[in-house]
C-alpha cells in the first residue's frame, strides 16, 4: 500500500517571497512566524517578516531542540493571544517540530519553510520530550499543509551542518529502503536520495557556494523526508532517539555518527537493499560506502566526540532494546552493545564478508595518470576506458584465471592474424561492436542507403572493370546480372561515383581465401556512367562461415552460436562531394536472415532495407547475352548523401 500525503510543496531557487500567497490560498490572514531565533537566519527571517507583511500578527523564536512541551506551552499562548490562524516556520527540524507540536494542538494549518535537510516538514510524524522522555506520535493534522523549498536559503547553512543533515537525510533514504512497508515508490524516491546525497555532498565540502550541490542535497531531503512520512523507520531511527532523548546527543551529528554502524549491523538481513545502496552511492559496499563519505566531507564519526560517556554504552544498550520495533536484523542486546561500541570509538565498519574492496582509489589513480595527455579526445576515451573496464572487473568479481584466459584468448588472436586473416576484425564483428561503431558513424542521414560493416575481405584498389562485364572468371554457379544505379537523396543520378564490388564464390570462400587462385576474382571496380549506372555479371552469393578455425570460433563454439554469414554482395561507393557508402545487399530469401539472435547473421550485419529481390529469370538477359536455365537479376538504387546536406 502507498499513501501519498496531501502536503503541496513548492521548491527552487528564491521561491520565500511565495510564503505569503500560500498561506493566503489556505484562506488565512493571522500568520504567527515560529522560528529558533538563531542568528544565522536573521536576515531571511527579516525577508519572510517583508514578505508576510499585515498577514503577520505575532512571532515565537524560542523553538528548542527535541520539541520540549513547556516549549510549546509558551509558544500557545503566544498563539492565543493573537489570535493566529496560520503558522509558518523558518529553520530545521526543531523549528518545524514546534509548528507540528502547535498545530496538533490547535488544528491550524501550518507553513514550513525549510533551511536544512531535516525532512520532517513532509512527515506526519511528531517527537515531544516531556521530562527528558522522548514521546512520539502520528497523525494527519501533524503534516504540514505546505513546504516552500527555498534553495537560496541553505546557500549560507555552513558545511558541518550541510554534512549532518544531509546525512541525517541519507538515513531516511536508507532505513526506507529496507522498511517493511516500503513500496515501489518509496524505493525510487529513496533511491534518488541515496545517489543525490553521495553526489552532491563531497562537492559541497570541497566548494560550499555550489548552488547546484545545494539544490541536489535540498531535493535529497525532501524525497527521503517523503519516505521518512511514509513508512516505518528501523535500529537506526530507535537509536538515535534513545541516543538524543536520554543522553541529549545532538540530533544530526548522533545520526551522522550512528548510520554506517547501524547499516552494517542490518546488512546481512537486508542485502538486497544494501547492494541498491551500494550502487546508488557508486561504492562496492553499502556501510563502509556512507563511512567513507561522512569521513570524505569531514562529518563527525566517533560518538564520543559528540560527548558520550563510555560508560553509558551498555544503558543505551538496554533501552534501544527494551521495546520490539520492525527491524530487518533481530536486536540482541549483545549486537547492541557491540554497534554501539564501534560508534563510540570511531572504527570504520567491516564490509560485509565477501563485500569487494573499494577499488576507487586505483581506478582514480590510473585515470589521473592521464592529466598530462594533450589531445583532449585521447585522454577522454582512454579515461572511460579505463573506467568501463575497471567497472566490469569489479562488478563481475573477475579471477585471475578467467583474466588469464582473456589474455591468451588475445594472444592466440593475434598470432593467427596475418594480412589475409583478421581475427580482431573477426572478434569486432561477432561481438557487435563493428555494427555499432558503423550505425553511430553512418545512420545519421535519412533518405540514404543503410550502410553495413566493412569485413576483412576488401581488398583496397580492386581491378577497374567494364560495364556488363563477368567478374567470376572460372567460378560457376547460378549467373546474376547487376544493374545497379547511384543516386543521391533526392533521386538525382550520380555519375563518376567509384564503386567497388566484392563477393564470394558459391562454396563460400573469397578470391584472398584461396591461395592456389590467380586472383583478383569476383571484386572489380565500376565508374558510374551519366545515370548513374553500371552493370555487370557475377554469380548468384550463397551463405558462407566466417573463418572459426582460430579463438572466435572457439568462441562462437563456447557459446552455441554458428560462424554463418547471410548470402551477401559488398559494394563501396565513393563520389567526389558525396558522404562514402560501404554496405552489403542481402539475398531476400536467404538462410541466415530470420531466427531468434543467435542463428540470425553471425556478424549483426544485416539491415532491412539491405534485404533485396535477386529476381529468378530464365531465357536471354536484356544486354543478349544467351543463359542457360535459371538466372538472377539484381536491380538496386543506391542512395547517398551529398556532402553539402551532412
Ligand atoms: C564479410 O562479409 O566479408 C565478413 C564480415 C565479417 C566477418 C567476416 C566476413
Ligand atoms: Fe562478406
Amino acid at each position: 500500500m502507498h499513501t501519498v500525503g496531501p502536503s503541496r510543496a513548492v521548491f527552487g531557487a528564491g521561491t520565500l517571497p511565495q510564503v505569503r500567497g500560500e498561506a493566503e490560498r489556505l484562506g488565512r490572514s493571522r500568520v504567527m512566524l515560529v522560528s529558533d531565533g538563531a542568528p544565522a537566519l536573521r536576515k531571511d527571517t527579516e525577508r519572510l517578516r517583508d514578505a508576510l507583511g499585515d498577514l503577520l500578527v505575532a512571532e515565537f523564536d524560542g523553538a528548542a531542540m527535541h520539541t520540549p512541551v513547556e516549549v510549546t506551552e509558551q509558544a500557545l499562548t503566544v498563539l492565543r493571544e493573537h489570535d493566529v490562524d496560520c503558522l509558518v516556520a523558518i529553520g530545521g527540524g526543531s523549528t518545524t517540530g514546534l509548528a507540528k507540536a502547535l498545530a496538533v494542538r490547535t488544528d491550524l494549518p501550518q507553513v514550513i519553510v525549510p533551511t536544512t535537510y531535516a525532512g520532517s516538514e513532509v512527515t506526519p510524524v511528531l517527537g515531544e520530550t516531556r521530562n527528558g522522555r522522548k514521546i512520539t506520535r502520528s497523525a494527519p493534522e501533524i503534516l504540514p499543509e505546505t513546504v516552500v523549498y527555498d534553495v537560496e536559503l541553505t546557500l549560507g547553512l555552513p558545511v558541518p551542518m550541510a554534512v549532518t543533515s544531509g546525512v541525517n537525510a541519507l538515513a531516511h533514504a536508507v532505513e526506507a529502503l529496507y522498511s517493511p512497508d516500503a513500496t515501489p515508490v518509496t524505493d525510487a524516491m529513496a533511491l534518488e536520495a541515496v545517489a543525490a546525497v553521495a553526489r552532491s555532498l563531497p562537492v559541497l565540502h570541497d566548494d560550499p557556494s555550489d548552488q547546484e550541490a545545494r539544490s541536489d542535497l535540498l531535493l535529497a531531503a525532501w524525497l527521503a523526508g517523503t519516505c521518512l512520512g511514509a513508512v516505518g523507520m528501523g535500529l537506526h531511527h530507535k537509536l538515535c532517539h534513545t541516543l538524543g532523548g536520554a543522553f541529549g546527543l545532538p540530533h544530526a551529528e548522533t545520526h551522522t555518527v550512528i548510520l554506517p554502524h547501524a547499516m552494517a549491523y542490518n546488512a546481512p538481513a537486508a542485502s538486497e537493499a544494501m547492494d541498491r545502496i551500494a550502487r546508488a552511492l557508486g561504492a562496492p559496499d553499502a556501510p563502509t560506502g556512507v563511512f567513507d563519505l561522512i569521513r570524505r566531507v569531514g562529518g563527525p564519526t566517533a560518538l564520543r566526540d559528540l560527548g558520550m560517556a563510555e560508560a553509558d554504552l551498555e544503558r543505551a544498550a538496554d533501552l534501544a532494546t527494551s521495546q520490539p520495533y520492525p527491524n530487518p536484523r533481530e536486536l540482541t542486546r549483545t549486537g547492541l552493545t557491540g554497534l554501539l561500541r564501534d560508534a563510540w570509538q570511531g572504527r570504520r565498519p567491516q564490509a560485509a564478508a565477501g563485500a569487494l574492496p573499494d577499488l576507487r582509489p586505483l581506478t582514480d589513480e590510473v585515470v589521473a595518470s592521464f592529466d598530462g595527455c594533450a589531445d583532449p579526445r585521447l585522454r577522454q576515451l582512454l579515461t572511460d576506458l579505463v573506467r568501463t573496464l575497471h567497472s566490469y572487473t569489479a562488478r563481475n568479481d573477475l579471477t585471475p584465471l578467467e583474466w588469464q584466459q582473456a589474455i591468451a584468448f588475445l594472444t592466440e588472436a593475434g598470432h593467427i592474424t596475418t594480412v589475409t586473416r583478421q581475427e580482431f576484425i573477426l572478434l569486432s564483428d561477432t561481438l557487435g561492436m563493428s555494427s555499432v561503431v558503423d550505425a553511430l558513424a553512418n545512420s545519421r542521414t535519412p533518405d540514404t542507403t543503410s550502410s553495413a560493416i566493412l569485413g576483412p575481405f576488401y581488398v583496397a584498389g580492386p581491378p577497374a572493370a567494364d560495364h556488363g562485364s563477368d567478374i567470376a572468371g572460372d567460378f560457376t554457379g547460378t549467373p546474376m546480372l547487376a544493374d545497379i544505379q547511384v543516386t543521391d537523396q533526392d533521386g538525382e543520378p550520380v555519375a563518376g561515383a567509384v564503386v567497388d564490388v566484392w563477393q564470394s564464390n558459391e562454396d563460400g570462400f573469397y578470391d584472398v581465401q584461396l591461395p592456389d587462385l590467380d586472383g583478383p576474382v569476383l571484386r572489380a571496380r565500376f565508374t558510374t556512367d551519366a545515370d548513374g549506372r553500371f552493370t555487370f555479371w557475377s554469380i548468384l552469393p550463397s551463405e558462407y562461415p566466417i573463418p572459426d578455425d582460430g579463438p572466435v570460433g572457439k568462441m562462437l563454439s563456447a557459446v552455441g552460436r554458428h560462424p554463418y554469414r547471410a548470402p551477401h554482395v559488398h559494394f563501396l561507393i565513393n563520389a567526389p562531394g558525396h558522404q562514402p557508402l560501404i554496405t552489403q545487399l542481402f539475398v531476400r530469401g536467404g538462410a541466415y536472415l530470420d531466427g531468434v539472435p543467435g542463428q540470425r547473421d553471425a556478424v549483426f550485419g544485416v539491415k532491412d532495407d539491405l534485404i533485396t529481390d535477386f529476381t529468378p529469370r530464365t531465357g536471354p538477359a536484356p544486354d543478349g547475352r544467351p543463359v542457360d536455365g535459371e538466372w538472377r537479376l539484381l536491380e538496386f538504387t543506391f542512395r547517398i548523401a551529398r556532402l553539402d546536406q551532412h
